[in-house]
């Protein structure tokens, strides 16, 4: 499948499981996709439904209307080429001083353009300005194809639009771990979550992290209780490396079950039993022993 990289590039892009999610709804039927946490939109541009609710609650993405302005073609492949190149060479000749200027010109006005200049580099090379001005004419195109609506919205407001046709893709900020959204992520949050799509009887999808080296998402199991889970355990047990140490994994949560997924109890027992490739329980360690010392306890002689 080939993967097209929007321009826009943001923490939690989930460009490696757009796969991996697109072979879990192919067969699965609705009217319109649903993203409530959009981010950068490499999971909806790369599935390309017909209709789309694209939302999020950073105003860089939305507000300052990075996708709207391609969707009514205030920004096209071939400004943003120009828009680079220009402003690219002055930074060359600023020695790197004009991101400054640029900074503050973007925090006056919001120009979407600015956003990108400021989120892709500090140093804005030929090359890299053709790579950026192919990535805005894919997503162009995207978007055009589609009837799309872009949203700055926080996702309670989405989730109160739900139709029980949508099929919603929820990519929150991962719940309990360290966080540097726009906003920070709540165990309410999470909660308002669960409950909202449950509640709207749509069909949903949502990415979440299943463990790291030394802890397992319990949440998975209290919150999400319902929901059936995918991870990507198979991979892993056919020899694929994952060769970041520190490597989070993760998991697709679905009221539907999905071509990967297993129940929730099943896969608590899994854990449970040891038997989870992927997960860790809290490791057992040994208590330190007490050393047995023997002193020769000399007498004092005063
Ligand atoms: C994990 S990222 C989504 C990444 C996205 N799926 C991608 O591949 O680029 C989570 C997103 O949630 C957004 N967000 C955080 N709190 C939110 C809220 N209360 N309402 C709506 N969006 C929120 C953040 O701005 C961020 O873009």
């Amino acid at each position: 499948m080939k993967i097209f990289i929007p321009p826009i590039k943001s923490q939690g892009i989930k460009t490696k499981l757009v796969e991996w999610i697109s072979s879990n709804v192919k067969d699965v039927e609705y009217d319109r996709w649903v993203e409530p946490f959009m981010g950068t939109g490499v999971v909806a541009f790369n599935i390309r439904p017909q209709r789309a609710l694209l939302c999020d609650n950073n105003p860089h993405l939305i507000k300052f209307k990075f996708y709207k302005s391609l969707q009514n073609k205030e920004i096209t492949s071939g400004i943003v080429r120009k828009f680079l190149e220009t402003e690219g060479q002055k930074l060359l000749d600023s020695n790197g001083e004009y991101y400054y200027d640029v900074r503050n010109r973007f925090n006056e006005t919001g120009n979407p353009l600015d956003f990108l200049f400021l989120s892709r580099s500090c140093f804005i090379a030929q090359a890299l300005v053709t790579k950026i001005t192919n990535q805005v004419e894919n997503i162009s195109q995207i978007i055009e194809q589609g009837d799309y609506e872009f949203k700055q919205q926080d996702f309670q407001r989405t989730l109160s639009e739900l139709k029980n046709t949508d099929f919603v893709y929820a990519d929150p900020p991962y719940i309990g771990r360290n966080v540097d959204y726009f906003d920070s992520w709540s165990e309410e949050n999470e909660l308002l979550l669960n409950k909202g799509l449950e509640n709207s009887n749509s069909k949903f999808i949502l990415s979440t992290w299943l463990s790291n080296k030394y802890r397992t998402n319990d949440y998975i199991f209290s919150i999400w209780k319902n929901c059936y889970v995918a991870t990507k355990e198979h991979f892993y047990h056919l020899g694929g490396k994952e060769s970041n140490r520190n490597a989070v994994y993760e998991a697709l949560l679905s009221n539907i079950q999905l071509k990967d997924s297993i129940s929730n109890s099943e896969m608590k027992l899994r854990i449970q039993n040891e038997k989870s490739l992927l997960t860790s329980s809290s490791k057992k360690h040994n208590r330190a022993k007490q050393m047995i010392l023997n002193f020769d306890e000399k007498v004092l002689v005063i």
